[in-house]
């Protein structure tokens, strides 16, 4: 099986393995969270080439950084062998967070800079690869935002820095404040969730060469366990499209990805160690134009115009 390659995110940006896998969900493992398992799965991907993990501060109510770190700690040399991409600027309330109330946006350069520096700590490791501002904010100041970069760069505690789920005006604003590129806009996008290919965020990336990381690719998971007629027609034709490659059917939606010419970046969300390895299988698909066309016809409930 080809292993999977790793691909720079923009010019002179982080490199990352093309699939990367995504840790929102490692607390909802059947199987647990001990260091043990989590370690099966980071070997898995590194087994693959899957090299680059994606976090948040607040994935599991905060707590996921700290589980993975307490793996690295179990294991320092993975330091080596692995990318970190972390979020930071959402305020979530709940038991480990006693002082938050309601949910809201902080794109403070305090804020910023001390949600950082607490990935750090949990997650055990010196340097960010890349960090990514979550959500756009409706109070958030760019200045700011570029002041809490520059310092965190300056300190070599992240390394690069991106957006996820901001729009193309909201990336291009705050990529006019700061002195280098933007490395990503992690986006929501897959054949259920077609907006990017019309609302312009994927021609953006396009045009700056900036390769945007894709988060549920599955649509958290409802393409594999579909209720409504779009996901009925859309399972179908990823099954069929495997029985005729003898593949997977996952394979043929993560090939989907791949096929985009803005070099998109899924980040997975299985538990399961075989479902990561069937992804890695989606380096040994090629989908023709119609067969991408089909996915999407599919998916949008009716061919293009
Ligand atoms: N930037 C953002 O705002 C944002 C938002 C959401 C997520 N993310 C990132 O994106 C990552 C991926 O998102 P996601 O977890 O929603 O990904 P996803 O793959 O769309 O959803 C994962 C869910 O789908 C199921 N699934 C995956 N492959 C399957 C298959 N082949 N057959 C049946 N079920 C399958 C998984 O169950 P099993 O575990 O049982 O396989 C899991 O419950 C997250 O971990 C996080 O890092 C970012």
């Amino acid at each position: 099986m080809t292993s999977v390659p790793s691909i720079s995110l923009s010019q002179n940006g982080p490199s990352l393995s093309r699939l990367v896998y995504g840790c929102w969900r490692l607390h909802e493992d059947p199987v647990g969270v001990s260091p043990q398992r989590i370690l099966e799965k980071i070997e898995t991907c590194l087994e693959l080439g899957i090299h680059s993990f994606d976090h948040a501060d607040l994935y599991g109510e905060y707590s996921n950084e700290r589980k993975f770190g307490e793996t690295i700690r179990s294991k320092p040399s993975l330091r080596d062998s692995i990318t970190i991409v972390t979020k930071c600027g959402i305020q979530l309330p709940g038991a480990n967070r006693p002082g938050i109330r309601t949910k809201h946006y902080d794109t403070s350069r305090a804020h910023i800079v001390a949600s950082a520096e607490n990935s750090l700590k949990n997650l055990n490791i010196q340097k960010i690869d890349l960090l990514l501002i979550h959500r756009p904010d409706p109070l958030s100041d760019p200045d700011e935002i570029a002041s809490a970069f520059a310092k965190l760069r300056e300190e070599g505690k992240v390394l690069h820095f991106g957006t996820s789920n901001f729009s193309g005006s909201q990336f291009r604003l705050l990529q006019s404040r700061l002195d280098f590129p933007l490395s990503t806009n992690q986006i929501q996008f897959n054949p259920l969730y077609l907006d990017p290919l019309s609302d312009g965020t994927l021609d953006q990336a396009l045009e700056l060469r900036v390769k945007p990381m894709v988060w549920s690719p599955t649509a958290g998971g409802k393409i594999f366990n579909p209720r409504e007629k779009n996901g009925i027609a859309l399972l179908k034709t990823l099954i069929d499209l495997a029985g005729k490659k003898g593949k997977n059917p996952d394979q043929i939606l993560y090939a989907w990805f791949l096929k985009h010419p803005s070099g998109l970046v899924p980040v997975l969300g299985t538990n399961d160690p075989g479902r990561i390895r069937s992804a890695a299988g989606a380096f040994d698909v090629s989908l023709t134009r119609e067969e991408w066309f089909e996915i999407r016809e599919a998916g949008a409930g009716g061919p293009v115009p």
